[in-house]
């Protein structure tokens, strides 16, 4: 069989930065700034790196950065004081706190001190709420990146079987919300497996389209795809600065389509946090006539 088509992430995320752009500058010509807020308790170079690639996007899109930086013994306290300032600066229209934080702080925790209207990557507990009841608000940006990238490929989502392989709640889960939504561009039939499913393979053998979503090095391999299926690759572990992605090289032989080893869905997920910021900025915008992304929206 043919080596799989690749769907790089790139050309995704480049639609979607181009409209970001677009309607930062209709803000602009309103009068109105557009702000990213993030905040980042420790050291750690690959998190602190992470922050300084978004402030570098934020100047390429002119939208405004405030960063909080917290010393690595921050207590739970001094995160939540630093949420609550940003939830009242009125530059701040979204924002991140910078996952992972240092053993001792409590992430979900933190995140439900957001101002849910200004959670960018759509994790609060309400924003999850919208998402599973198909109201607008802020999707997760990976979940909603892996939609964009089906839809720019033109890859038929719609009455077709998906299986995700992970429940997590920054990928898995939010996903499988996303995908089984009365939406063009979604409205599958979504099976999630896990590790409480040992026969998982059973699954995603039968998948038109499988999304590796486990964040273990190599889980996904040929014989767990069925051929000419498509292949998405969301999980991926970091040893040191090596990406360790969790669908095998060799997937490539089997599958119809594939995601590059790096630059599929990183890309992507990037481009919807800016998106959901400028969504975040327009329903802020008084005299705003955007409409914003809803649950469903993407690409
Ligand atoms: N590319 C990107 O931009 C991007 C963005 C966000 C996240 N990610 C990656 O996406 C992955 C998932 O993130 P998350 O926060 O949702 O992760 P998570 O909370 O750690 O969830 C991992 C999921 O994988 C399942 N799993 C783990 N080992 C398994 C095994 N051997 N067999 C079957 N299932 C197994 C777990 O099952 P149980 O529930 O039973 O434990 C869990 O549901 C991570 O690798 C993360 O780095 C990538």
């Amino acid at each position: 069989m043919a080596e799989a088509r690749i769907m790089p992430g790139a050309p995704v995320a480049a639609a979607v930065l181009g409209d970001v752009a677009q309607r930062v500058k209709a803000l602009a010509e309103m009068g109105r700034s557009v702000g990213l807020g993030t905040i980042l308790v420790g050291d750690d170079p690959a998190s602190a790196g992470y922050i300084r690639m978004k402030q570098a996007k934020a100047v390429d899109l002119s939208i405004h950065s405030s960063h909080t930086q917290l010393p690595g013994h921050a207590a739970q306290v001094d995160l939540v004081a630093a949420i609550r300032a940003m939830n009242d600066d009125p530059r701040v229209d979204a924002m991140l706190v910078q996952h992972p934080v240092p053993a001792g702080i409590d992430y979900e925790a933190a995140l439900s001190e957001m101002d849910p209207n200004k959670d960018v990557d759509g994790l609060h507990p309400f924003n999850m709420g919208r998402l599973a009841l198909s109201m607008p608000g802020p999707v997760p940006c990976t979940p909603a990146g892996i939609e964009a990238l089906l839809a720019h490929y033109q890859i038929p989502v719609a009455g077709r079987h998906v299986v995700i392989l992970g429940r997590g709640t920054t990928l898995g889960r939010p996903l499988a919300l996303l995908l089984s939504q009365k939406r063009p561009t979604a409205n599958a039939a979504v099976t999630v497996v896990h590790s409480g499913i040992p026969s998982w393979d059973d699954y995603t053998r039968q998948a038109d389209i499988v999304i590796a979503a486990a964040g273990v090095p190599g889980i996904l391999r040929p014989e767990h795809v069925r051929p000419g299926a498509v292949v998405v690759g969301g999980g991926v572990r970091y040893e040191g600065r090596r990406l360790l992605p969790d669908v095998d090289e060799s997937v490539a032989e089997v599958a119809g389509w594939i995601t590059p080893r790096v630059g599929g869905v990183g890309p992507t997920t990037v481009a919807m946090l800016f998106r959901n910021t400028v969504v975040a900025a327009e329903r802020r915008a008084p005299a705003s006539k955007s409409g914003g992304a809803t649950a469903g929206e993407s690409g």
